[in-house]
């Protein structure tokens, strides 16, 4: 019976860490971390020289479409952003060519004009490296992201122009 209960238990604990690895704690600000994004289609690509990191731009399928159809001025209510970041690393076999490395992080940017009016009309949200810990001792990280992503106000507070396509 004690090792049936303790063999209960320990299921118990693994089925818990499993849900809690599924879902990570939200953001300070209450953001929930979008749910499938890693199946998102992307929408651009960059290099960071300074921060020596590749970062693939994806989104959800109303920011993908609205990407597509060129209508980004703005950006439609329920566009998701989101931004997925590694470490440069060189190729094993093939040195001129670089790779992902180390993930960093995965941030958001999730627009609703009513509900984020005071931010630009996006809610912004970081989680950090493959544990997706959340990003913030408190709401007031939202000024960091702010304090760069104000400067292209002009194109709705969006660094990435969409991936040319034939
Ligand atoms: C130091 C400046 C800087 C800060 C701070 C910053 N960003 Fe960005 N962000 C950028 C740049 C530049 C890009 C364009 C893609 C790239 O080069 O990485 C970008 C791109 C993004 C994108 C993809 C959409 C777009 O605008 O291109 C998301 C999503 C994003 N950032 C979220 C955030 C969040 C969330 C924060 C705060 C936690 C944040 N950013 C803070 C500079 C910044």
């Amino acid at each position: 019976m004690k090792l049936i209960t303790t063999l209960t238990l320990g299921a118990l604990l693994a089925a818990s860490a499993v849900l809690a690895a599924e879902k990570p704690a939200p953001a300070p600000n209450g953001i929930e971390l979008p749910a499938y994004y890693k199946n998102w289609r992307v929408i651009g690509v960059s290099h960071r020289q300074d921060k020596e990191s590749l970062r693939v731009i994806i989104g959800n399928d109303t920011a993908v479409n609205a990407a597509r159809a060129g209508n980004t001025k703005p950006w439609p209510d329920g566009s998701i952003l989101g931004k997925l970041a590694w470490k440069d690393q060189v190729h094993p076999k093939w040195a001129p060519a670089t790779v992902p490395g180390e993930f960093v992080h995965a941030e958001f940017m999730i627009k609703d004009s009513a509900k984020y009016a005071k931010t630009g009309g996006w809610g912004f949200a970081r989680w950090l490296g493959m544990e997706q810990k959340p990003y913030g001792a408190d709401q007031s990280f939202v000024q960091e992201c702010l304090a760069c992503h104000d400067q292209v106000k002009d194109n709705d507070s969006v660094f990435t122009h969409p991936v040319p396509l034939p």
